[in-house]
């Protein structure tokens, strides 16, 4: 029975990264919409991945924020750390979300939990144009800026555009960009609809989805059925080798939409 299992679930995994069209996907079990302890595995997945493919020596982990990664973060443990010295950054700027999911305090725990370090970015979310121009100049945060641009792993999620546009307080104008423009996913502050076209992009700094091709490793977490569109959406445009750690319940859905 275990066999069967692993073999079913090792054919779903391979399913759906044909499907999704990029290298890999871990399917682990249940509905992360329903169960907390989905995403907590999803932690000690990556955990264990993580063990797995990072060098001896120094990593430079860019991380983005989020529910999803706020609990992933918790699981992660400081095994990680033998051998290795790892430092986690945050992949964007702002700080425009609540303080438990922004990207600096996922960061921050998976620093603590791993006994590795971190650097923290602290920029507002809504800048103008102009002042995003100077603010990379400035030395605190180009040299976080530096960091980003070195890593050798990226962790992010992938949302859902409603609940996105809302959390990320965007104007009315911006707001009608993405309601217009059917949008159904985001990642990196990048809106695509169900083709996987760009429907809009907030201007903020760090690593936009277009930087993804040069990192080494790319690792998606995101599950729960009501993530199986934004998934599929946002996979369009993902870099083959990503990663996707996910949950039965996105990816039967996902399995079953043609
Ligand atoms: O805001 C950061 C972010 O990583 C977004 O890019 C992504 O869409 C979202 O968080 C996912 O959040 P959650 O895990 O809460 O669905």
């Amino acid at each position: 029975d275990i066999l069967a299992n692993y073999q079913g679930t090792a054919l779903l995994e391979k399913q759906l990264s044909q499907k999704l069209g990029i290298s890999r996907c871990i399917v682990l079990p249940g509905n992360a919409d329903k169960q907390y302890r989905v995403v907590d595995s999803f932690g000690r997945r990556l955990n264990q991945l993580l063990g797995s493919i990072l060098p001896v020596g120094q990593s430079m982990i860019s991380v983005t924020g989020g529910s999803t990664l706020a609990r992933v973060a918790r699981n992660l443990s400081p095994d990680l750390s033998k051998n290795r010295q790892l430092v986690f950054v945050p992949a964007r700027g702002g700080v425009g979300e609540s303080v438990t999911i922004q990207a600096n305090s996922v960061c921050a725990e998976m620093a603590l939990k791993t006994q590795g370090q971190y650097r923290a970015m602290y920029l507002p979310e809504d800048i103008s144009e102009k002042s995003f121009e100077s603010l990379q100049k400035e030395t605190s945060i180009k040299s976080v800026l530096e960091l980003i641009y070195r890593s050798n792993v990226v962790i992010h999620s992938i949302g859902t555009a409603s609940i996105m546009a809302d959390r990320r307080n965007l104007s009315e104008k911006e707001q009608s960009i993405v309601d217009n423009g059917n949008a159904v996913s985001e990642a990196f502050g990048d809106f695509f609809d169900r083709s996987g076209k760009l429907v809009y992009k907030v201007p903020r700094i760090g690593l936009h989805v277009q930087d993804l091709d040069k990192i080494e490793h790319v690792i998606a977490i995101a599950g729960g059925q009501s993530k199986a569109e934004a998934i599929q959406s946002y996979m369009k445009n993902a870099p083959h080798h990503t990663v996707l750690i996910t949950d039965e319940g996105a990816s039967k859905l996902i399995l079953r939409d043609n």
